[in-house]
């Protein structure tokens, strides 16, 4: 049998370069071999992805792009087609999830300085997959047809109404209409099923394309490929398959337990992943008490709320996203990694995620004299962690960067206050009588388990633990 493969894979590598292909992405990609949890959220994104462009299949299957039919046709599928309703919530999670991932991604590449030379052009890529997955997932929460729907899509649409002389003209030729109409909804279902996916597929082609030309970046910030051995391969690399795919699975494992559990027990999780508003059939005469997007664009909203002009808070919204776009050219500080930065970058950064985090909760909430001090507060500091970065990050220089990679320290093992914390909360669920209660029958059953593995994969499995 395996002989017949092997002269099958020889006949398809003779005119097509599967093997080659495997080797140069998988088996014979050197990654650095200190990549930790951050690292877990790259392949996660690929993988909602896939959810996204599955369900999605699925669900047009049914759907109707059509005013009059669309809130009835989501309705229909929720209660009649076979699983219709864990489709739908698979997707409506899955988009969640992806900013969820995406974010946790972008922090990553801001934590260990990804997006400097070399990887400029990867991160410009990745900016432009998330402009591409804002328009994907505004688009796509106009199609239910609800009231959130249709009044987030008319509040959005009408700040291009900010633009002068144009903007009217430009608000209408969005629309297809004078109003949110079924026009609307025709070209957003067309943006959204064929358009977007088909981008959003070929930019994350061209990431990986351009992160393997240069080379993966690492929690260290270190360039792995100046230590070679005689082979020309890095002495701190390791071949991304199998170590990484098998490392990569644990967390696919992990996602897809908290994923299911929201998908089954929370899947609206508390009018954050589906507003309440949107159950409610899309009414053009009936504007909801209280008009918010979905959690994922509401840091920029709020920022977009916080500035008293309509046209001055479109400019300051637009201007928080083209900053992101800039930063490998604002940040001029030569030490990639926030290890060897100097605290006040560290605490630069806290301060600016507590402001990030703070801006999308208030987005969330009504309007007050005191939500909008608040915000206009943290876009503040928003504005001048990115705008003042160009001179704070020239004269912190940092702590001087070690030549190889360091091992990393087990989470237990680590200083510092969060892991001390870690630690206690550790300590005391090992102490719990429960804990103790059930540790033994999850490991006997494990054991069970293991030894009822077919021995060739029990092989594999010896093998990759030595
Ligand atoms: C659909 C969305 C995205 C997908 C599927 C995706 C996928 C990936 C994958 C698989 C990797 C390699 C594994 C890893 O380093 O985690 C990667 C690396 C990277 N991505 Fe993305 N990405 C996405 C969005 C973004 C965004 C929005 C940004 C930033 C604006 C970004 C910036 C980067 C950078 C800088 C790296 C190199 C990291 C390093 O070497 O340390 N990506 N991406």
């Amino acid at each position: 049998m395996v002989k017949y493969l092997v002269a099958l894979l020889g006949w398809v590598d003779e005119r097509f370069p599967v093997s080659k292909v495997w080797n140069e992405h998988l088996a014979k990609y050197y990654a650095p071999k200190n990549f930790n949890f951050w690292y877990f959220f790259g392949s996660l994104a690929m993988l909602v992805l896939v959810l996204q462009l599955l369900t999605g299949l699925w669900l047009t299957m049914h759907y109707k792009p059509d005013a009059t039919l669309a809130f009835d046709s989501v309705e229909y599928i929720m209660r009649d087609v076979n699983w219709g309703w864990l489709i739908r919530y698979l997707h409506s999670t899955g988009a969640s999830a992806f900013f969820i991932v995406v974010y946790m991604h972008m922090f990553r590449g801001m934590m260990y300085g990804s997006y400097k030379k070399p990887r400029e052009v990867i991160w410009l890529l990745g900016m432009a997959m998330f402009l591409a997955l804002m328009g994907e997932a505004f688009m796509g929460y106009l199609l239910p047809w609800g009231q959130m729907s249709y009044w987030g899509a008319q509040v959005i649409i009408s700040l291009f109404g900010a633009i002068p002389w144009v903007g009217e003209a430009l608000a209408q030729w969005i629309r297809g209409d004078y109003l949110i109409s079924d026009a609307t909804l025709n070209r957003f279902f067309a943006f959204h099923v064929m358009l977007i996916p088909l981008i959003l597929v070929v930019l994350v082609y061209v990431h990986i394309v351009a992160l393997h030309h240069v080379g993966s970046n690492n929690p260290d910030g270190i360039e792995i490929k100046k230590h070679k051995n005689a082979d020309g391969v890095p002495v701190d690399g390791i071949p991304f398959h199998p170590y990484y795919t098998v490392k990569d699975l644990v967390g696919v494992a992990v996602f897809a337990l908290v994923f299911a559990w929201v998908v089954f027990y929370a899947p609206e999780m508390n009018g954050l992943f589906l507003e309440y508003a949107n159950f409610i059939p899309a009414n053009p005469i009936a504007t909801p008490e209280h008009i918010a997007p979905v959690w994922y664009f509401t840091p920029f909203y709020s920022i977009l709320r916080a500035v008293p002009n309509k046209l001055g808070g479109v400019i300051a919204m637009f201007s928080a996203i083209i900053l992101l776009f800039l930063l490998p050219w604002l940040d001029r500080c030569r030490t990639r990694s926030i290890r060897y930065r100097s605290p006040f970058y560290k605490i630069g950064l806290g301060i600016f995620t507590v402001s990030f985090l703070g801006l999308g909760y208030l987005g969330t909430q009504p309007v007050t004299p005191a939500a909008t001090l608040l915000a206009q507060l943290f876009s503040l500091v928003y504005f001048v962690f990115f705008l003042a970065m160009p001179v704070y990050s020239r004269w912190d220089q940092g702590q001087p960067v070690p030549e190889r990679l360091t091992p990393n320290i087990p989470i237990l093992e680590r200083p510092g206050l969060p892991w001390c914390v870690l630690r206690w909360l550790v300590d005391k669920i090992q102490a719990h009588p429960q804990y103790q209660k059930l540790m033994p029958v999850v490991t006997a059953r494990a054991e069970d388990v293991y030894n009822k593995l077919p021995p060739f994969i029990k092989v594999q499995v010896e093998r990759f633990c030595k």
